[in-house]
């Protein structure tokens, strides 16, 4: 159906004419002036693009032999992935190298204060990547585990208990079996505050109670602070290996 304004009346048509060809005009103008290629297309190379001036007739040129990015010659591979370049595990913590990469200002913290630095931190890494999969306290019996992912071994598996810390550092760098790596997730420095604060969960569900000075005998025997205000973890007892491949 038509409407009435569709159809101009004879009076106004020349207004509309004029007002066309005005608009035509302006977007003539502006066609000419804007629309050069110029800025689309700049003299440079793209991505594999070909060029006769090298023999082998690519534009981009292949990385000069021995050169590495600044920042990222991660020469000592021991320290960076846990494993050295023969692939042996690195056995303890290598603290004046993690003292010296760690971000923030550290070096005059004593030792006992940079580990507490350290455990701090790999304990806050461990809760947030760690547990969802492994448990709070390494059981392997995380929330995904709960909910039908593989389980893994219990962190306090004599295995996993004798393992050296640069293991930890290089599932960590490297992944193992269904798990995949977190390389990307945590900085060398972060695997191993984790690997320390693994260290010291092991050893929270492992020490003999009679290695303990009374004052922690009694403490022991206490209920924990957080059980009572109805925090307490649900998690399987220490010892129970179930996850054990
Ligand atoms: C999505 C679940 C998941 C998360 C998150 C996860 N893991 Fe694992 N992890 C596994 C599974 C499953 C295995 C066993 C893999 C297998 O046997 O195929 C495993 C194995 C391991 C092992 C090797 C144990 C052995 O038997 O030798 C270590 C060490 C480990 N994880 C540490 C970590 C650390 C540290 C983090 C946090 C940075 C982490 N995992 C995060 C699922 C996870």
């Amino acid at each position: 159906m038509r409407t009435r304004t569709a159809t101009p009346s004879p009076a106004r048509r020349p207004q509309l004419v004029r007002a066309l060809g005005a608009g035509c005009l302006v977007l003539c103008l502006a066609a000419a002036v804007g629309c050069r290629q110029d800025m689309h297309d700049q003299p440079k190379y793209e991505a594999f693009e070909a060029d006769d001036f090298f023999p082998d007739h690519a534009a981009a040129r292949p990385q000069v032999a021995n050169t590495v990015a600044h920042g990222f010659l991660r020469a000592d591979t021991g320290y960076y992935t846990g494993a050295d370049d023969k692939g042996t595990m690195v056995d303890g913590f290598p603290m004046d190298e993690l003292r010296a990469h760690w971000p923030g200002d550290v070096a005059d913290l004593s030792d006992e204060e940079f580990t507490r630095v350290v455990l701090k931190r790999g304990e806050q890494k461990f809760n947030t990547f760690c547990t969802p999969c492994h448990g709070r306290v390494g059981t392997g019996n995380g929330m995904i585990v709960q909910r039908g992912f593989k389980q893994p071994t219990s962190y306090h598996d004599e295995r996993l208990r004798t393992s050296p810390a640069g293991y930890f550092v290089n599932v960590m760098t490297v992944g193992f079996g269904q798990m995949s790596s977190y390389a990307s997730q945590v900085t060398p420095e972060e695997r191993w505050a984790i690997t320390a604060y693994i260290r010291s969960l092991q050893l929270s569900q492992s020490v003999r109670t009679v290695e303990l000075d009374p004052d922690d005998l009694q403490r022991l025997e206490e209920p924990p602070a957080d059980a009572a205000a109805g925090h307490g973890e649900h998690e399987a007892p220490a010892g129970d290996h179930s996850g054990e491949k």
